[in-house]
């Protein structure tokens, strides 16, 4: 019987996710000829690497549960049985992994169009970048629809269905009208929410939300969205009812609690992987990149999108090199990025833009022996990424605007040597709310004044830039992805038993 503080899922869980927890993919046997290799050929897995699906997958696998996610990747025909389904991990078979095949022109208007080119830069507030992609909404209806009979499939009155993220936007509605009045639908939705004056700008912006609202439990990072949320849909459905300061909402027969839970990461683990990591693991990476391996070192690590600041942080840093000329040599910076949805322009455009910039700055003050900034797009493994993590003195997370940005909590709990490393942070970040006091708080927009504090980052005594990790580690531990699960499953049990009411009557 489930108690009150029980942190665990209050029934079987569905988990539905645009990426998948495991891909297979065939290697190569070798051989000379397609034929040989067809029958050498061997299946590798690639496990969840981070983030939500590393999160999760514990979770989904104690509960016996079902995740359902688009196959990308190899079409795996000896592992998956008719409905496409297979058993995962692959050797203790815990859940069932229902793939979803999409086709070329499925993924071309779902995922690269409307996710990607409409609600993406819309929930990001860049309404110029919104591309006119109406018709790709009849695919992201379409496969939402998938999604949603994938789910009907396996559901029965206890399940619990959560949903992950902007891809499914009409998913719950459609969900909620097809399973059993008993089960609970679900979802986190890991981007920010933009203003109302920004959403005006979706062409289908009654659509999406009463898509969201066939919800029992809405969740995003933090209050802003919540609000934000509501307005959308005070403004845009008038025929819903918005009891703000319960933050629920009753449209279409059903009710929906809006709810500000922040994500964390496995804090625990990173900092276990950043302890494990040896020197030679630094070193190496010092000599392949040329990052000298005596000097101090700033980082920044991200998709390469336009969100997230990526050229301003460049021209910070120039303005930086400038007006302390002293730090030449000195002070290196690191940036790993990673190129990301490289079919759309406006990534491609922007990719060259980094590039470009990089090169102009590093010509403009590099020496025989020294690049101000190192640049790569090289996959790093996790150890590596923790080895990186672990000795740079400095970080900068400078988006223009993030839901959280879990990056941020990486470095902090990857930051294991009590050296006393700064984190500079944009206050456009989820992760602003959490940590914003105890790091240097930049707008990644005024470079001038970002430039500035760099150097005064660089200059901070000690024991302030101990004091100051200590508080930031404290509360990423605190913060951490078991607490945001626990709080997640908390909510659904109390509207899963019925114990809190959604009525607003
Ligand atoms: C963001 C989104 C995720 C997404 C990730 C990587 O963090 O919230 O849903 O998976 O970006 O983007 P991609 O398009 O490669 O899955």
């Amino acid at each position: 019987k489930q108690t009150e503080d029980d942190p665990s899922c209050p029934g079987p869980l569905i988990v539905v996710s645009n990426r998948q927890p495991y891909r297979h993919e065939y290697e190569d046997g070798g051989g000379t000829n397609a034929a040989e290799n067809a029958s050498d050929r061997s299946i590798t897995v690639d496990e969840p690497a981070g983030g939500l699906t590393a999160g999760l997958d514990p979770v989904v696998q104690q509960t016996d549960g079902t995740w359902i996610a688009w196959g990308d990747g190899d079409a795996d025909f000896d592992v998956v049985d008719e409905d496409n389904c297979v058993d995962v991990p692959p050797d203790e078979e815990a859940y069932t992994l229902r793939r979803i095949d999409l086709s070329e022109e499925a993924v071309d208007s779902y995922y690269y169009g409307f996710s990607n080119r409409v609600l993406w830069p819309l929930c990001h507030g860049f309404p110029d970048l919104i591309e006119d992609r109406t018709n790709d909404f009849e695919w992201y209806r379409t496969v939402n629809e998938r999604f949603a009979k994938a789910v009907a499939d396996h559901a029965n009155d206890d399940t619990v269905v959560w949903l992950q993220d902007y891809h499914f936007a009409l998913a719950p509605r459609m969900i909620r009208e097809s399973i059993p009045t008993g089960a609970t639908v679900a979802q986190f939705w890991h981007i920010p929410w933009p203003t109302v004056s920004t959403f005006q700008h979706c062409p289908v912006g009654g659509r999406i939300l009463e898509g969201l609202l066939g919800n029992d439990l809405l969740g995003f990072h933090v209050d802003r969205y919540v609000d934000r949320f509501l307005d959308c849909v005070a403004r845009y459905l008038p025929a819903a009812t918005v009891d703000r300061n319960r933050r629920i909402v009753r449209y279409g027969g059903e009710t929906t609690r809006v709810v500000a839970t922040p994500m964390g990461v496995d804090a625990e683990s990173h900092a276990r992987t950043a302890r494990s990591t040896d020197a030679e693991t630094f070193a190496n990476l010092c000599s392949e990149y040329g990052i000298p391996d005596d000097g101090t070192i700033g980082l920044g690590v991200d998709r390469l999108d336009y969100t997230k600041g990526i050229p301003e942080r460049l021209t910070a840093l120039e303005r930086f090199f400038e007006r302390y000329p002293d730090w030449r040599g000195d002070f290196t910076f690191v940036q790993k990025a990673t190129p990301s949805r490289t079919e759309i322009p406006a990534y491609q455009h922007h990719g060259e833009l980094v590039r470009s910039e990089v090169e102009r700055i590093n010509r403009r003050f590099g020496t025989d022996d020294w690049q101000p900034i190192v640049y790569t797009e090289d996959y790093l493994e996790e150890a590596e990424l923790c080895s990186l993590y672990r000795h740079a003195d400095l970080m900068i997370v400078s988006p223009l605007v993030d839901g959280m940005n879990l990056v941020t909590q990486e470095y902090v709990a990857a930051s294991v040597d009590d050296t006393g490393d700064t984190l500079l942070l944009s206050d456009r970040v989820g992760a602003h709310e959490l940590l914003g006091s105890h790091a240097v708080t930049i707008d990644p927009t005024d470079v001038d004044d970002f430039a500035e504090r760099i150097g005064h980052a660089l200059a901070m005594p000690a024991h302030e830039r101990r004091h100051r990790m200590d508080v930031l580690r404290d509360r990423v531990f605190d913060a951490d992805l078991d607490r945001w699960m626990t709080t997640q499953f908390d909510w659904i049990r109390r509207i899963h038993t019925g114990s809190e009411s959604q009525r607003t009557d």
